[in-house]
This record gives structure tokens, sequence and C-alpha cells, in this order.
């Protein structure tokens, strides 16, 4: 192993854990952390994130968080940080909003699983929210395909 690789990976590392504590606490003052159900961990700030509750980590980096029913409240920060985010679950929050706009990054990174449940959405979709997902060409004009559905129809589909 080369020393100076070796040094310059820890470094990296270390950014990130960094900037993923930085966006729980950022997470934690949005959403009035003080009063939440149960902020064990979170209140204190305590070493290790990773033990917090409703995070999970996986090698270190947050995958999930599980905050249901915790009394959140506020806006919920873009959490930035969270790169290696893959679920989030945070229904039956009452106060809950949520701007789907500022959430794009982690919307578009890992993440495979959003429960946001009863919060507010505010903001909306990206307009290239569905940018990744197939599109179907259209026929040239006057062409008729059979069985082919209306545009409408196809639009109605991406939006659910
Ligand atoms: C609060 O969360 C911690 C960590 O998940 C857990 O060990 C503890 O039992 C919880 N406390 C209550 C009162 O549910
Ligand atoms: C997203 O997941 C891939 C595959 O597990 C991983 O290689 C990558 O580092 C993850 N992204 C972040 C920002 O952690
Ligand atoms: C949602 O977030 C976007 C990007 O950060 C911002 O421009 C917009 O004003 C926000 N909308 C609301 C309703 O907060």
């Amino acid at each position: 192993m080369q020393p100076a690789t070796w040094i310059f990976g820890l470094c990296v590392a270390g950014a990130a854990a960094s900037q993923q504590r930085a966006t729980l606490l950022e997470l934690y003052d949005a959403t009035g952390g003080s009063g939440w159900a149960n902020a064990s961990g979170w209140a204190t700030a305590a070493a290790d994130e990773c033990a917090w509750h409703g995070v999970t980590c996986a090698g270190g980096r947050v995958v999930a968080l599980d905050l249901v029913e915790n009394g959140l409240d506020g806006l919920l920060p873009a959490l930035g940080g969270l790169g290696a985010l893959e679920e989030l679950f945070l229904a039956e929050n009452v106060g809950l909003s949520a701007n789907l706009t500022s959430l794009k990054p982690v919307l578009a990174g890992n993440l495979t699983t959003l429960d946001l449940g009863s919060a507010e959405i505010v903001g909306g979709l990206p307009d290239d929210a569905f940018a990744d997902a197939p599109q179907p060409r259209p026929p040239p004009a006057g062409v008729r395909v059979p069985g082919r559905r209306a545009p409408a129809e196809r639009a109605a589909r991406a939006v659910l």
C-alpha cells in the first residue's frame, strides 16, 4: 500500500464523515430536534452518529434514516451530506414539510425508498425528475402505430 494514497483516502473519508454529521445536526435543528419524541444521541451530538436514534449506517455512511412519528416539525433541509442514503422514512410527523426541489440531490442519488407520509409537500417535482426514464419516441407525423398509447396517457403514467 502506498502511504500517499492511503493518506488521501483517509482525508476524503474524513471530509465525507464530517459533512454527514453536519447534515444530521442541520436536520435536528431545522425540524425542532429539542422537541423530538426520541432524540437519543442527537440531543448531545454523541460521538458516533451511526448510533443516534433512527440512524442506520453501512461502512460508517448513513444509509437509512427512520424518524417516523418522532415529532419532526419544520422544513426538511436538503440532506446534501447524505449521499449514501438509500431509505428515508419520515411519515407521521405532523408539521413536517418537504421541498422536493431542494431534495433533488438526494432524490437523484442512491435513494430507493422515500416515505414522507403526511408531510406537506412544497416546491414540486423538478422538471427533469424523469429525465432518466426511458422516453418513447413519437412516430413520424401522420403514421398511426397500432396499440400505441396516446401522448396524454403516457404523460399521466409518468406522473403517477
Ligand atoms: C430512543 O432511541 C434509542 C436509540 O434508537 C433506543 O435505544 C431507545 O430505546 C429509545 N427510547 C425510547 C423511549 O423509545
Ligand atoms: C451510492 O451507491 C454506490 C453503490 O453502492 C456507491 O458506490 C456510492 O459510493 C454511493 N454514493 C455515495 C455518495 O455514497
Ligand atoms: C424549494 O426549493 C427551491 C430550491 O432550493 C427554491 O428555489 C424554492 O423557492 C423552494 N420552494 C419553496 C416553496 O420553499
